[in-house]
C-alpha cells in the first residue's frame, strides 16, 4: 500500500501533465466553447472515438465542450502552460498571442464560397499561418470549417445605416472590428460563453455567428432579426502544445496523426449540412425573423466595409495578404 502510494507520488511529480503511466493511459483534454452537437463539437468527439480506436485504447480523449474547462482567452493560456493538450479555437482568436496575420481569413467577402475557403486553406496559406504558432509552443494540425457568419439584432440589418450605434459582440479579431466600425457601430470582444446573456440583458445589441452556434447557443431567442448575409467567414485551428504532442511515442503520433486526418475530413465534410439545418430550424422556431440581402444592398454592405482592406495591411502585414490574395486570385484593395 506504502509502495502504491509512493509510485504514486512519483509519478506525479515526474510525468508531465497528459502523458502516460505505466498503468494508465495517455490523457488528452480537448477543450472549445461551442456545444457538441455543432461542426467542431461533432469533429471532437470524432477524433476521440478514433483516436482511442487507432490507439488501442493508449490514448484516452477527454473532450470538454461549451467553455466547461475555459473560456475563449484562458484556454490557449492553459494549452500553452500544458493544463490542456488539445484545442480548436477560431483563427480569430490568436491575435492576446501577438499573431495577427490569421485575422485575414477574417476579411469580408473574402472567400466566395466553401469550396474557394476550403481550397485555400490546403494551400500554402494554411501551412505559413501554422509556422506562425510555432515560436509559441503550438502546433496547428488541422483546419476545421464552421461556414459563413450571420449577423443579427433586434431591428432588420439591411442596409449599412441599420448598424448606426448598436453594440456588436465580436469574438476578438480586430478585422471584425474595423468592418463593423464601418458600418457604423461599436464592436465589443466579449468570450462566446457570455453572448447569450448580453445578448438578453441588452449589455450588447447585437452579434455575427453561424448557424449552427446561433442555434445551440439560443441567440436566435434574444436577437429578433437575423440577416443571412454570410459576410465573413469562420473557421478553426485545431492545435496541440507542441511539447506533449513531440514528445509522444512514434507508434502514437502515427495514429492519432490519421486519427486526425478522418477527424478532420469528416468535421470538414458535414459544417454545410449541420449550418444549413440548424438555420432550417432557427427558421421553424418563429422565434426571430430571417432577412436575406438583396443584391443592391449586399453591394452597399461591401462598399461600406470596403476601407478595411485598406486597413488590413497595416494590422495583419502585406506579406499574408498577398499569400492569400495570390491564393484566391483576388484583389487585396
Ligand atoms: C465565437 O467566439 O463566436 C466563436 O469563436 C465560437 C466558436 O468557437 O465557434
Amino acid at each position: 500500500m506504502r509502495k502504491l502510494l509512493f509510485a504514486g507520488i512519483a509519478a506525479a511529480i515526474f510525468l508531465a501533465p497528459g502523458l502516460a503511466s505505466a498503468e494508465g493511459p495517455i490523457v488528452i483534454k480537448f477543450s472549445h466553447v461551442v456545444a457538441n452537437d455543432t461542426p467542431k463539437g461533432k469533429g471532437a468527439l470524432r477524433f476521440k472515438e478514433l483516436a482511442e480506436k487507432y490507439t488501442d485504447g493508449k490514448v484516452k480523449v477527454e473532450v470538454y465542450p461549451n467553455s466547461s474547462l475555459y473560456k475563449d482567452k484562458e484556454e490557449i493560456e492553459a494549452l500553452q502552460l500544458g493544463s490542456v493538450q488539445m484545442l480548436a479555437p477560431s483563427t480569430a482568436k490568436f491575435a492576446p498571442l501577438g499573431i495577427k496575420e490569421f485575422e485575414a481569413l477574417d476579411l469580408p467577402w473574402l472567400f466566395k464560397d466553401e469550396e474557394t475557403y476550403a481550397r485555400a486553406m490546403k494551400g500554402p496559406v494554411g501551412k505559413w499561418l501554422f509556422q506562425k504558432l510555432e515560436a509559441k509552443g503550438i502546433s496547428g494540425l488541422a483546419y476545421w470549417d464552421n461556414g459563413f457568419h450571420m449577423t443579427s439584432a433586434n431591428r432588420p440589418l439591411l442596409m449599412p445605416a441599420d448598424f448606426q450605434g448598436l453594440k456588436v459582440r465580436i469574438s476578438g479579431s480586430k478585422i471584425a472590428d474595423r468592418y463593423f466600425r464601418d458600418l457604423g457601430s461599436i464592436p465589443q470582444i466579449m468570450a462566446f460563453s457570455e453572448v447569450y446573456q448580453a445578448l438578453q440583458t441588452g449589455v450588447v445589441d447585437a452579434c455575427e455567428n453561424t448557424a449552427s452556434n446561433y442555434l445551440t447557443q439560443k441567440f436566435y431567442e434574444v436577437q429578433k432579426d437575423i440577416t443571412v448575409s454570410y459576410h465573413a467567414h469562420l473557421q478553426y485551428a485545431v492545435i496541440v502544445n507542441s511539447k506533449f504532442w513531440n514528445g509522444l511515442p512514434p507508434d502514437i503520433r502515427k495514429a492519432l496523426d490519421k486519427a486526425m486526418d478522418e477527424a478532420t475530413d469528416y468535421t470538414n465534410s458535414i459544417a454545410v449540412k449541420e449550418n444549413e439545418d440548424a438555420l432550417a430550424e432557427i427558421k421553424k422556431s418563429g422565434k426571430t425573423t430571417l432577412h436575406y440581402l438583396t443584391d443592391d444592398q449586399r453591394k452597399a454592405w461591401h462598399k461600406a466595409m470596403q476601407p478595411t482592406y485598406a486597413w488590413a495591411k497595416g494590422r495583419v502585414g502585406q506579406e499574408v495578404l498577398d499569400l492569400v490574395a495570390k491564393e484566391l486570385d483576388v484583389k487585396m484593395n
